[in-house]
Parts: structure tokens; C-alpha cells; sequence
């Protein structure tokens, strides 16, 4: 059994599939692993590290694997070179991307999306949606901070006092969890809003204030999976009423509202972005998915008279080492279930629910029922 792990071909991303500590994991279980020179370099990690682990380091390291570890999916370039019946893992971004889908079918390869892991507690260690946003929402205080011209907690000094910025997080989900208990510890007085009632409590447990409108369509709307739905206009209409007049009070917004396989919600109009102060700072995480702030520009930072609006690609590649040492352990979690442990030889299991809710091609087809392509009526 051989391990693949391939540097990124993407410039624009730092991470990396596996670390020293799930390549020693691997070689436990009996595989072979090759990585590719660099692989880790920008996550902080040397060829030499690997290597230390036992794993080999060279070039054409996925001809002939079994297994191939990505962080992104790969191009029709690499799938070139990777053998048929390779079973490959990645955050595959499969929404609205067929062509890629069939070009990976058509290679013969076995792919799995990272992403598509359902949220059952077995599978929880192999959330990449998870470990990824949780440093994302972290990242996204930071950055916030470094782009805002005044200090976050409030100081008193011999020369006066400073207020405590306030921050508002627009989406609780794992991101914006994580952005309150970031922008609480850095002492910002912090308020957020979700569509899914059950963030309140959650909101409220951090030390933060809940802000949203609490009808009857609020309290029904999660779906059973715990992601948000899609509101209706009358909801939107209401709740964008209230946090129009929220902001205008507010230094610094993260946002972070994503509704799985549609684009972002809207959030943030440019009449509300102007109601704010100049100096003011937003950061718009949903920026890749089309953004839920007017005005943002994915891979800028906007500058609208004098309020920033930043939206950075790929935040959790902005602290690649701590992204790809979760990421690792994420696949290799999975890998794990893929893998007998007498025989020392791949079983995968295809009735497995993990297995299936994540499978997206197999022996030349797409097979995910999300992802059929259209037959002609
Ligand atoms: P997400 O990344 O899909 O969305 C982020 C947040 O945006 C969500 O909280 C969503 O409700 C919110 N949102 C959507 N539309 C909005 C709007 N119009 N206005 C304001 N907010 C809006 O969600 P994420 O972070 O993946 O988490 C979803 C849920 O799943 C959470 O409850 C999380 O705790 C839960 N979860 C459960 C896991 C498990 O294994 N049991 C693992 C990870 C998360």
C-alpha cells in the first residue's frame, strides 16, 4: 500500500495533507509513503521531517499510489499522473464544478470530498469543515485587528481612556464561534446574529450579546443536519432592518454566513457598509462563496471611504502550519476506517455512511446521488 503525498499546485495554497506525526501514523499501518520535495515547506514542515518518519521523498511520488492525500482537488494536469483505481482525497469544492467531476470520473480515480463528511459524532474527528473554520474565524479577528487603527480591549492609561472595540460576528457557526471567543479574549465588547435559534444559547455562553428577530420562522429554521436554511424575504427584510441600525455602532464585523451548496447570504448592503465609521473594518469570510458583504473582493482588501472590507482567499491557509496539522489528522482519522488493521491492506467499506456521503467518482462514474450529471429528459 503507497501513500502519496503531492506539494500543492495551486500557488495560493500553503497547506499540506499530511504532517510527520499521521506520516508515522501510516507507515504503523503498514503503507508506504512518498511525498513530494516541498509538500510541506510552506506549512513549516521539511522534506527532512518526513523523511525522519520514514517516509521516502521524491518527485513522481504519486505514480503508483494507492492513495493520493490533497488539500485541493486535483487539476486534470496531475490526474495525468495518478494511477486508475487511486483512491484521492481533498476538499474537492464539487458544487457547480460537473467538468471537474467527470475529468476525475473519466481518470478512473476514486475521490472522496473531505467536506461532504455528515456531521455524526463518529465522524467528527474527520470534520475538515470544522477544523478549518475554527482557525479561520480565529484568523479573521486577526486580521481584523491588524487592519483597525485602534486597540481592542478597553485601557486605562494616564492619558486616558481607550474604548474597548465592538465587534459584531454575523454567523455562529464553528467560524464565528470561534471569532467570539477570539474577539472576547482580545477584550472587544462582541455581539452576534444567527438564523438557527439554537446559537443563541451558544452566543450567550461566550460572554457575547445575541442580536437578531426571534419570530416564528426564526425558531423553525435549521434544517435536521444543523445547517441553516435559506430565509424567507420577509425574514430577511426584518432581520436586515435590525442589524442596519446595529451597525452603525459597530467597529469591526465578521461574517461568516454559509448556507451548504447555494451562494452566501447577502448580509450587508453598501448602504450599510457607508452608516459605518471610517476606520471601521469588515471581514467577509464567505467571500470565495460570493460573498454575504456588497462591496467585497475576494483575494482584497476593499477600501470604501475609508472603511475596509477585507477578503482574504483561503483564511485558513493564512496560519498554514496549525491548518494542515488539523487537516492531517482529519484524513488520516479517515483513513483509518479505510484500512485493515490484520491485513495491513485497504477495505473500504462502500455501505459505510462515511464512505458513502463522501465518495464522489468510483470505476469511471460520478457516483454521489448530489452530483449525478443531467441525462437529457
Ligand atoms: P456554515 O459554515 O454552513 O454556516 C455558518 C453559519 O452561518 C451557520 O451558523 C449558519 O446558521 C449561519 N447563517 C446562514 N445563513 C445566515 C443568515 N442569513 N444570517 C445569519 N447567519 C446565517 O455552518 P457550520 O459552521 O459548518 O456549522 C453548522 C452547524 O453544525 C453548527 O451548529 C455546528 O455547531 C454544527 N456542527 C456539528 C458537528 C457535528 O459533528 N455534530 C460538527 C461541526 C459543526
Amino acid at each position: 500500500m503507497r501513500i502519496a503525498i503531492p506539494r500543492e499546485s495551486d500557488a495560493g495554497e500553503p497547506r499540506v495533507a499530511a504532517t510527520p506525526d499521521t506520516v508515522k501514523k501510516m507507515k504503523a499501518l503498514g503503507a508506504d509513503v512518498v511525498v513530494e520535495p516541498g509538500a510541506g515547506m510552506k506549512s513549516g514542515i521539511l522534506d527532512a521531517d518526513y523523511q525522519a518518519v520514514g517516509a521516502t521523498v521524491a518527485a513522481d511520488a504519486v505514480s503508483g499510489a494507492d492513495i493520493v492525500l490533497k488539500v485541493r482537488r486535483p487539476t486534470a494536469t496531475e490526474l495525468g499522473a495518478y494511477k486508475k483505481g487511486a483512491l484521492v482525497f481533498a476538499i474537492m469544492d464539487p458544487y457547480g464544478n460537473d467538468a471537474a467531476l467527470k475529468a476525475m470520473a473519466d481518470a478512473g480515480i476514486t475521490a472522496f470530498a473531505m467536506e461532504l463528511m455528515p456531521r455524526i459524532t463518529r465522524a467528527q474527528v474527520m470534520d475538515v469543515l470544522s477544523s478549518q473554520a475554527n482557525l479561520a474565524g480565529y484568523r479573521a479577528v486577526i486580521d481584523a485587528a491588524s487592519e483597525f487603527g485602534r486597540a481592542m480591549p478597553m485601557m486605562m492609561t494616564a492619558a486616558g481612556t481607550v474604548p474597548a472595540t465592538k465587534v459584531f460576528v454575523m454567523g455562529v457557526g464553528v467560524a464565528g464561534l470561534q471569532a467570539i471567543a477570539t474577539a472576547r479574549r482580545m477584550g472587544a465588547v462582541v455581539t452576534a446574529t444567527d438564523v438557527r435559534p439554537a446559537t443563541k444559547e451558544q452566543v450567550e455562553s461566550l460572554g457575547a450579546k445575541f442580536v437578531a428577530v426571534e419570530d416564528d420562522e426564526f425558531k423553525q429554521a435549521e434544517t435536521a443536519g444543523g445547517y441553516a436554511k435559506e430565509m424567507s424575504k420577509e425574514y430577511q427584510a426584518k432581520q436586515a432592518a435590525l442589524v442596519a441600525e446595529h451597525i452603525k455602532k459597530q467597529d469591526i464585523v465578521i461574517t461568516t454566513a454559509l448556507i451548504p451548496g447555494r451562494p452566501a447570504p447577502r448580509l450587508i448592503s453598501k448602504e450599510m457598509v457607508a452608516s459605518m465609521k471610517p476606520g471601521s473594518v469588515l471581514v467577509d469570510l464567505a467571500v470565495e462563496r460570493g460573498g454575504n458583504v456588497e462591496g467585497a473582493e475576494a483575494g482584497k482588501i476593499a477600501d470604501v471611504n475609508g472603511v475596509k472590507i477585507v477578503g482574504h482567499l483561503n483564511v485558513p491557509g493564512r496560519i498554514a502550519a496549525s491548518a494542515s496539522m488539523l487537516y492531517a489528522r482529519n484524513l488520516m482519522a479517515f483513513l483509518d476506517i479505510l484500512i485493515d488493521k490484520t491485513t495491513k491492506t485497504l477495505d473500504v467499506k462502500w455501505d459505510d455512511d462515511i464512505v458513502k456521503a463522501t465518495a464522489l467518482t468510483r470505476d469511471g462514474a460520478v457516483v454521489h446521488p448530489n452530483f449525478q450529471p443531467k441525462t437529457a429528459a
